[in-house]
């Protein structure tokens, strides 16, 4: 295992009416002026945005809104944000939403303490070292955004998706009830289920040796995701079963089960593509990436494929051929998403073998590569994104 250094100081809060604290919450963490962020629409439909600004009043705290976060948020939204904070001395944000408003919320927040351009962070040009505090109401379970210390924007001129990531954007709190993800559509439930599945396996595909503490941990998320979905699907409305996946979607990414040990996290870099170019949900990008990256790397280490395969997918262990018992767990992963209505193929969301050749310009690699279970070249990149299609 390697050294780390794990600061999660986000505090949860966790169940029925959790969001009726959030005035509470946000005063005990020194708010005075709120901006409420959200996003199309959905949070005040649903009457929740009516609670949280109760809650709010009822502190006697002064809050301003701003809505319109589009789903893959852009870097528009957050310059309005961050003028908007300024012109009204606002010093606390609330994101209510789901993994978009809560990063463009991050992203406002660190860029009004920083005299440049907030790309510069998401550009690798620049370190932040200060945030208004960000809060989190979440309404899906995701991106997990909610618990981790990443953010991830796309720069409208040219559509570039980059990622940052630094420990002081860690939410201050984040509300989680799990009813609140009851009135999501279907396909947002499924989506949102294959990003947390992707978070773990990003980290349990490693070079690390002798991790078995966060594999297993990495192995009972995955095993209760499989197990808890599918209820889901069934029943939108089983509470218990979306609490499980809430926490699950926590759990699985504010690093707990990645610390000591090497992460992957190329099959991000390559859906991030796939949702900037075809705008669709990132989750549903990954569940198209996750099968052809395993498919392409399988070689790499069968054996740790097999492992899954057998401890998470129930497979039988050849031990005469790994590479077999590997390739079925695969099959079993893709089955699963289909399974929950999700694509597997390019060709689902539109996708063009024309296409590839701007995908993998747009990783930005020049040169370099992606990835580090295996450094993938821009030639392995196009190889796994023509791995995504059927024919
Ligand atoms: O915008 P509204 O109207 O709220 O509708 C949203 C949106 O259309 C809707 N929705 C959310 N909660 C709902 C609901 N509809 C009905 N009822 C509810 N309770 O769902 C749609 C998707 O929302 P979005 O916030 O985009 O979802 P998600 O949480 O999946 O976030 C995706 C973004 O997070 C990034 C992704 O790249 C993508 O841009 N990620 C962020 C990470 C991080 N910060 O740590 C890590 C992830 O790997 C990911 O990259
Ligand atoms: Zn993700």
């Amino acid at each position: 295992m390697q050294n780390f250094n794990f600061h999660s100081p986000t505090q949860f809060v966790f169940g029925k009416d959790t969001e009726t604290q959030v005035g509470a919450l946000s005063k005990k963490y020194g708010a005075k002026k709120i901006l409420i962020h959200y996003g199309g629409g959905s949070v005040i439909k649903s009457g929740l945005m009516d609670r949280v600004r109760e809650s709010i009043r009822a502190e006697g705290l002064e809050y301003v809104e701003l809505g319109g976060v589009m789903p893959n948020p852009i870097d528009t939204k957050v310059y309005e944000g961050i003028e908007l904070c300024k012109k009204e001395s606002v010093d606390f944000i609330l994101a209510v939403g789901g993994g978009s408003t809560i990063d463009s919320a991050k992203a406002i927040g660190i860029g009004v303490k920083y005299d440049g351009d907030f790309w510069d962070f998401y550009a690798g040009k620049a370190q932040a070292t200060a945030t208004i505090p960000v809060a989190t109401v979440l309404t899906i379970a995701a991106a997990g955004s909610e618990g981790s210390e990443s953010s991830v924007i796309t720069k409208t001129e040219g559509s570039y998706k980059r990622g940052y990531s630094n420990d002081v954007i860690r939410p201050v709190f984040s509300v989680l009830n799990p009813a609140l993800t009851q009135t999501l559509p279907l396909n947002q439930t499924a989506a949102g289920s294959a990003d947390i599945i992707a978070h773990i396996l990003e980290r349990y595909f490693t070079n690390t040796k002798n991790v078995e503490t966060t594999d297993r941990l990495c192995e009972a998320l995955l095993i209760s995701m499989i197990n808890e979905v599918p209820k889901v699907i069934l029943d939108p409305n089983d509470y218990e079963a979306r609490a499980n996946i809430m926490w699950a979607g926590m759990v699985a990414h504010n690093n707990i089960v990645g610390v000591g040990r090497e992460q992957d996290w190329s099959s991000h870099g390559l859906e991030h593509e796939l949702s900037a170019l075809y705008g669709i949900a990132h989750g549903a990008g990954l569940a198209i990436v996750f099968p052809a990256w395993m498919k392409y790397n399988c070689a790499h280490d069968p054996m740790r494929f097999a492992q899954l395969a057998v401890r998470v997918f129930g497979c039988n262990m050849h031990f005469d051929n790994p590479m077999r018992t590997a390739v079925e767990g695969i099959a079993r992963l893709e089955s699963f998403f289909v399974s929950c209505g999700l694509p597997t193929r390019i060709e689902q969301i539109n996708g063009k073998k024309e296409d590839i050749p701007y995908l993998v310009e747009h990783l930005g690699l020049e040169g370099g590569t992606l990835g580090s279970f295996v450094k993938l070249t821009e030639e392995d990149c196009a190889n796994i994104y023509t791995l995504m299609f059927d024919m």
